[in-house]
């Protein structure tokens, strides 16, 4: 299929061609070499997206955080200037409008309704049944022996379980799940595919909202179908769509996370010994690696509704723009020695969970299944080890999250 022209984006005959974007990293435990080069040059630059489209990149901490809390700046996807990292997610986006990509006042109604599950005293109460989990998927990973793809047997098996449990959906093929992450959030997925893979998410889904409507029980699902669909707030296909996105946002991060923090626990033993020594450095520890790893890097997709002005830059009504949170978290001017993996960083105000109107409605529990899943290997398995040579770790450069495909360890 020819990509569509982008309906803004032109550059002076001449000027050097915008660079292709998504950059790649060179470390997986750092934002790509170049975004440092782009902050201090060229803050707010142009880029061309694999779609073919054009958007510009934002680099800088102070210019990500004021863009994200402008309001002046859209999430809709059905904006032309809309920039996609693939047309897949394009086009199916805009069919089925999960609403991370809507704007107010649709966005705030979905976002209100999701809310007071995932409040900090909610979470706080669901460490228990995390930890019980963790422990349980440790404990079939052990009994099977290694060597063993840590990606699929922990990371994955974690945070799939963890948000099935949340919502109240019984015990499933966690790579079901894992598939309808990677096909709907891969650059390289046609419209076709992404529909085909959030229809077979929305059937499982579509089958429990019908059972709940029924025999609510005591879950999230249950709660969203007494309170908002039977009193006709939303309907069911927007139903569907606020589950699927709260699925597929809260379980790929989680996942790349916990797979990511392991293998730089891994390189890097003095990080762990100083856990083991002090605990209750866990919380603190979380943030860095969030702040370092920053998988979420270019989720934050925006369009500009008018002239936005940025470190002396125009970014012109109705272009797209992506607020890269890897560079605004590696930004010198706000994170002294940036690059340092630091558990003791004071004012660590990153925006790994981005900010502003959309920042993640799941960071708590996030945060709660990274210190549970994270310190549980660590004391459970102190002898854990990559089971292959370091460079076979296969990286994950097609996504939308930053991640691995798979890490073999044994112990
Ligand atoms: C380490 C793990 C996670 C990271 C790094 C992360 C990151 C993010 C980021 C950067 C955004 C903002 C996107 C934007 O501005 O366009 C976001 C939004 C969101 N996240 Fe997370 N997330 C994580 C885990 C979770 C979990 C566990 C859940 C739920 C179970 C979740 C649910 C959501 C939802 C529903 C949104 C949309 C919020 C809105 O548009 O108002 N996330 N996340």
């Amino acid at each position: 299929m020819t990509p569509p022209e982008s309906p803004t984006a032109s550059h002076t005959p001449g000027a050097t061609p915008p660079r292709d974007f998504p950059i790649q990293r060179g470390c997986p435990f750092a934002a790509p070499a170049e975004y440092a080069a782009l902050r201090t040059d060229d803050p707010v630059a142009r880029v061309t997206l694999p779609t073919r489209r054009e958007a510009w990149v934002v680099t800088r901490y102070d210019d990500v955080r004021e863009l994200l809390s402008d309001p002046r700046v859209s999430a809709d996807i059905r904006r032309p200037g809309f920039p996609a990292l693939g047309e897949g997610e394009q086009e199916a986006g805009a069919r089925f409008r999960p609403f991370i990509r809507t704007d107010a006042p649709e966005h705030t109604r979905y976002r209100r309704m999701l809310l007071p599950a995932f409040t900090v005293r909610r979470v706080r109460a669901m460490r228990p049944a995390v930890q019980a989990r963790v422990d349980e998927i440790l404990d079939g990973m052990l009994a099977a022996g290694g060597p063993v793809d840590l990606v699929s047997a922990y990371a994955n098996a974690v945070s799939t379980s963890v948000i099935c449990e949340l919502l109240g959906i019984p015990r499933h093929d966690l790579e079901f799940f894992r598939d309808v992450t990677r096909i709907s959030g891969s650059r390289n997925s046609t419209a076709e595919q992404v529909s085909e893979a959030l229809g077979g998410l929305f059937g499982l889904l579509g089958g429990l909202v019908a059972e709940r409507r029924e025999e609510p029980r005591d879950d999230l699902i249950s709660k969203l179908v007494t309170d908002h669909l039977v009193p006709g707030n939303v309907t069911t296909e927007q139903l569907l769509s606020t589950l699927g996105i709260t699925i597929n946002a809260g379980r790929e991060t989680t996942t790349s996370m916990i797979a990511l923090s392991t293998l730089l626990l891994l390189d890097r033993p003095e990080l762990p010994a100083e856990l083991r020594k002090d605990p209750d450095l866990m919380p603190a520890a979380v943030d860095e690696l969030l702040r370092v790893l920053s998988v979420a890097d270019s989720i934050p997709l925006r369009v500009a509704a008018e002239d936005i002005e940025l470190s002396g830059r125009t970014v012109p009504a109705d272009d797209g723009v992506i607020a890269l949170l890897a560079g605004a978290n590696h930004d010198p001017e706000q994170f002294d020695d940036p690059e340092r993996v630091d558990f003791h960083r004071t004012d660590n105000h990153h925006v790994a969970f981005g900010y502003g109107v959309h920042q993640c409605v799941g960071q708590h529990l996030a945060r709660l299944e990274l210190e549970v899943a994270l310190e549980t290997l660590l004391r459970r398995v102190p002898t854990l080890r990559l089971a292959g040579e370091r460079d076979q770790v296969v990286v994950k450069h097609d996504s939308a999250t930053f991640g691995l495909e798979e890490l073999m360890v044994t112990w």
